[in-house]
C-alpha cells in the first residue's frame, strides 16, 4: 500500500532466469549461495531469497548478522553464511539460530562464549589471498587459528573460502596470484585438518569467467539480479541477465512556462523558451541523488532531461509537449522501444551498478512482479 506514485518493480522471474543461466554454465555438483545481503541488493532479501531458493540455489549469504536473522525469522531454513565480522558476544544468537559466521581471527575463537550455545556454532574461514579486506593471510596465521579451532568448543568449522579483488578485469594476473596464494594456503590446511569443509572462492565474476573452476559453491551476487559485474565481462556475452529492478514514477504537475524562468533551488537551469515543465514525485531522499541532474528519464519510449537541482522529494522533467497528470514516468527500465539500465545511471554518476539499487532507499515501495 502506497499513496505517492514512485515504487520499484521487482521481477522475481528475471531473478530465476539468472539463476538459470548461471547454473546451465556451471559444472554439476557446484552449487550455489544466492548472495542477498544489503536487502537483496536493494531489491528485497526474502522474496528474493525465496525466488532464488525456488529457481535452485541451495544457500544464502549476507553481510550482517541481522541480515541473517530476518531470513530465518521469514522462515526460511536452509544454510545462511554471514559473510562479515560478528562481535563474539553476538554469536549466541547466531548458534540458536543455526547461522553460519565468518572468523579468520585466533582471538575471535578464543573470544567466544561457547558454553551459552544451544547448538553447535558452524564456521566458515576467510582468507585474504589479495583483497587485503578481512582474512588469514599467511600459513603461520593459518596454523595458530587452526590450533585454537581444535581447542575450542561447541563449533564446527563447515568451510573455507576466499574472495577475488579482480576478477571483473579482463587482466588476470592479480586474479592469477590469488588463485596461487589459495592453492598455497590449502596445501598447508590439507596438512593440518582432515575432516572435510565445502570451499568456495568465486563471486558472480570468477563464476561467468571460470564455471568448471569454482569447488562447491559459487556465491552469486550481482548477475543474480540481472546486472553485469563490470563493462568487462559483459563484452565477453558468456552468460545473458536480465535486469530484476525496475523504476517508476508519475507526472503530478505539468506547466507550460514562459522562456527564461529558473527551476528549483539556486535557479541552476533557466529555460531556453517556453517550455514544458513536470514534476515527479522522487528526490534525494529517495536515494535519487542530486547528482542526476541532467540526467534522462523516459516518457511513452521518450527520454526527456532531468532540470534543475534534485530536490529532497521532487524532481522537474523538461517535456516535449503536454502530457496528462498522472503519465507514467520510468526511471531505470523499459519504456516503449527504449530503456534506462542501472549501467547507465551508474556510469552517469561515476559509480558502479551494484551502487544504484542499494541507493534507491526503503522509503521507495517494492513492487513484486512474476
Ligand atoms: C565475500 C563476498 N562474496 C560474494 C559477493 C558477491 O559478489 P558479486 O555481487 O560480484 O557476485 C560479495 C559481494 O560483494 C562478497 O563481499
Amino acid at each position: 500500500m502506497f499513496y505517492r506514485p514512485t515504487w520499484a518493480e521487482v521481477d522475481l522471474d528475471s531473478i530465476a532466469y539468472n539463476i538459470k543461466q548461471m547454473q546451465q554454465e556451471l559444472s554439476p555438483g557446484i552449487n550455489m549461495f544466492a548472495v542477498v545481503k544489503a536487502n537483496g541488493y536493494g531489491h528485497g532479501a526474502v522474496e528474493v531469497a525465496r525466488t532464488a531458493l525456488n529457481a535452485g540455489a541451495n544457500a544464502l549469504a549476507v553481510a550482517l548478522l541481522e541480515e541473517a536473522v530476518e531470513l530465518r525469522q521469514a522462515g526460511i531454513d536452509v544454510t545462511i553464511l554471514v559473510m562479515g565480522w560478528v562481535q563474539p558476544e553476538d554469536t549466541e544468537v547466531a548458534a540458536n539460530y543455526d547461522i553460519t559466521l565468518t572468523f579468520f581471527q585466533k582471538v575471535w575463537i578464543q573470544a567466544l562464549p561457547t558454553q551459552l550455545f544451544s547448538k553447535k556454532l558452524k564456521l566458515h574461514m576467510k582468507w585474504d589471498t589479495g583483497m587485503g579486506r578481512i582474512g588469514i593471510r599467511s600459513k603461520e596465521e593459518l596454523q595458530s587459528v587452526i590450533t585454537a579451532v581444535k581447542s575450542a568448543k561447541n563449533i564446527d568449522l563447515t568451510g573455507l573460502y576466499t574472495h577475488f579483488a579482480t576478477a571483473d578485469q579482463a587482466e588476470l594476473t592479480y586474479f592469477n596470484e590469488q588463485q596461487n596464494r589459495f592453492n598455497d594456503l590449502l596445501a598447508e590446511f590439507n596438512k593440518i585438518w582432515d575432516s572435510s569443509v565445502v570451499i568456495h572462492i568465486g563471486n558472480s565474476a570468477a563464476s561467468i569467467r571460470f564455471p568448471s573452476e569454482m569447488h562447491q559453491y559459487i556465491r552469486f551476487g550481482i548477475a543474480m539480479y540481472g546486472l553485469y559485474p563490470s563493462s568487462d565481462i559483459r563484452a565477453m556475452n558468456k552468460i545473458n541477465l536480465k535486469p530484476a529492478f525496475s523504476l517508476f514514477s508519475r507526472l503530478i504537475h505539468v506547466k507550460k512556462i514562459d522562456e527564461n524562468e529558473a527551476i528549483s533551488y539556486g535557479g541552476t537551469y533557466v529555460t531556453e523558451e517556453s517550455e514544458w515543465i513536470g514534476t515527479i514525485p522522487i528526490g534525494y531522499a529517495d536515494g535519487w541523488t542530486r547528482k542526476l541532474q541532467g540526467m534522462d528519464v523516459l516518457i511513452e519510449g521518450k527520454r526527456m532531461p532531468v532540470v534543475g537541482r534534485i530536490c529532497m522529494d521532487q524532481t522537474m522533467i523538461r517535456l516535449d509537449r503536454e502530457y496528462p497528470l498522472g503519465t507514467k514516468v520510468t526511471l531505470i527500465g523499459k519504456s516503449g522501444n527504449d530503456k534506462i539500465e542501472m549501467d547507465e545511471i551508474a556510469n552517469f554518476i561515476d559509480t558502479i551498478n551494484y551502487e544504484i539499487p542499494c541507493m534507491i532507499s526503503s522509503r521507495v515501495p517494492r513492487v513484486y512482479i512474476k
